[in-house]
């Protein structure tokens, strides 16, 4: 007998390039499920197109940056598979079916709706389309019948509102097909960026996975460090420093002991502590840029990578759609679809 193993399943809209922010925030869960669940995960590009389905020449690009920067952190396509959802077309199929059974207030009191509105202004996003964001984010859960979703807080209640809606269609058809999905939350702490805010694209503060060296160290270099501390004599404080953030994820536990006790006393600068961390930071990214040399040289590689994932991500669909459509009587009479 095989046991399965549980099924995960999640997706990223493509913003391009990935940042260190994302690594150690969702991908380096992602790279630790791969090895213990069956893992499904996919490039959101129908998603990105609900709020910018009127700028959307970006999105395939950035659907390419992104699956190269995946591989190239470790995303292994013999343990995961990967793919673009504009390609598993049943996931339009049965989003349309969902649509049918989902009530519009629970929509409209999704707390991401109004707040995204607020945030995005210079986007129109009273769409129909952006309303039901939700319901094709659960139909993209549900199709592969996972389990568990790895996802941040934000998206809580998304998978709080597939599970209303798995348990509306089976109340409604009768038809236990879907098990409902449980949110795989990490707490990890946010990455800050350079100039010591959130890392995130929109603020321009980024360090980016494939980055340069030079431009990397430029950065680190710039970057704030606590603010009190103004000349070189003066002490520090790296509990309220940016760099010491880097420092927890890179650093030896000697090193941030070591550190601490320098700053606090001014026994050492920030320069000095920057290249530490920037001792640490290039060995931990050159082997992420050499792997992106290497995809980005073989394009064909990855190309074939996600025409297996699409693959093995369809042999999945096909087999929910056909419990779907027989549970809500619309299986097609040719016996094939
Ligand atoms: N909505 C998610 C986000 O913006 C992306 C996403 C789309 C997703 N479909 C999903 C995440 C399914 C998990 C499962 O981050
Ligand atoms: Fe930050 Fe390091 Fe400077 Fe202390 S020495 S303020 S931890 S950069």
């Amino acid at each position: 007998m095989t046991v399965e193993r549980k099924r995960v399943l999640s997706g990223m809209r493509p913003t391009g390039r990935l940042h260190l922010g994302n690594l150690h925030g969702a991908l380096d869960n992602w790279l630790k499920l791969q090895e213990e669940y069956d893992c499904f995960f996919f490039v959101a590009d129908w998603h990105a197109l609900t709020t910018d389905y009127a700028t959307p020449q970006q999105i395939k690009e950035y659907t390419w940056d992104m699956i190269t920067d995946w591989l190239s952190v470790g995303l292994d396509p013999k343990k995961s598979t990967i793919f673009i959802q504009s390609e598993i077309q049943d996931h339009a199929e049965l989003y349309l079916l969902l649509g049918m059974i989902t009530p519009v207030p629970w929509l409209e009191r999704n707390p991401t709706y109004k707040e995204q509105q607020q945030q995005l202004k210079n986007k129109d996003l009273s769409t129909y389309g952006f309303l039901g964001y939700p319901v094709l984010q659960a139909a993209d859960i549900i199709i592969y019948r996972a389990h568990g979703v790895p996802v941040g807080k934000d998206q809580l209640p998304h998978i709080e509102l597939t599970r209303e809606i798995v348990r509306r269609f089976h109340h409604l058809y009768g038809h236990k097909i879907f098990p409902e999905p449980e949110a795989l939350l990490t707490e990890f702490p946010t990455l800050p960026g350079t100039d010591g805010r959130k890392m995130s694209k929109s603020y321009n503060n980024c360090v980016y996975i494939t980055e340069p060296v030079e431009s990397v160290h430029q950065k680190i270099m710039t970057m704030v460090t606590d603010p009190q501390r103004k000349r070189r004599k003066d002490p520090g404080d790296p509990s309220v420093c940016p760099v010491f953030e880097f420092h927890k994820i890179y650093s030896t536990d000697d090193e941030r002991e070591e550190i601490v006790k320098g700053c606090r006393t001014a026994g050492i600068g920030c320069v000095d502590c920057k290249k530490m961390l920037l001792r640490h930071i290039d060995e931990f990214l050159d082997p992420i840029r050499e792997k992106k040399k290497y995809y980005m040289d073989n394009m064909m590689e990855v190309h074939e990578i996600i025409i297996d994932g699409i693959d093995r991500a369809k042999k999945e669909t096909a087999m929910t759609m056909e419990m779907v459509r027989e549970a809500v009587g619309m299986a097609p009479f040719s016996g094939s679809n």
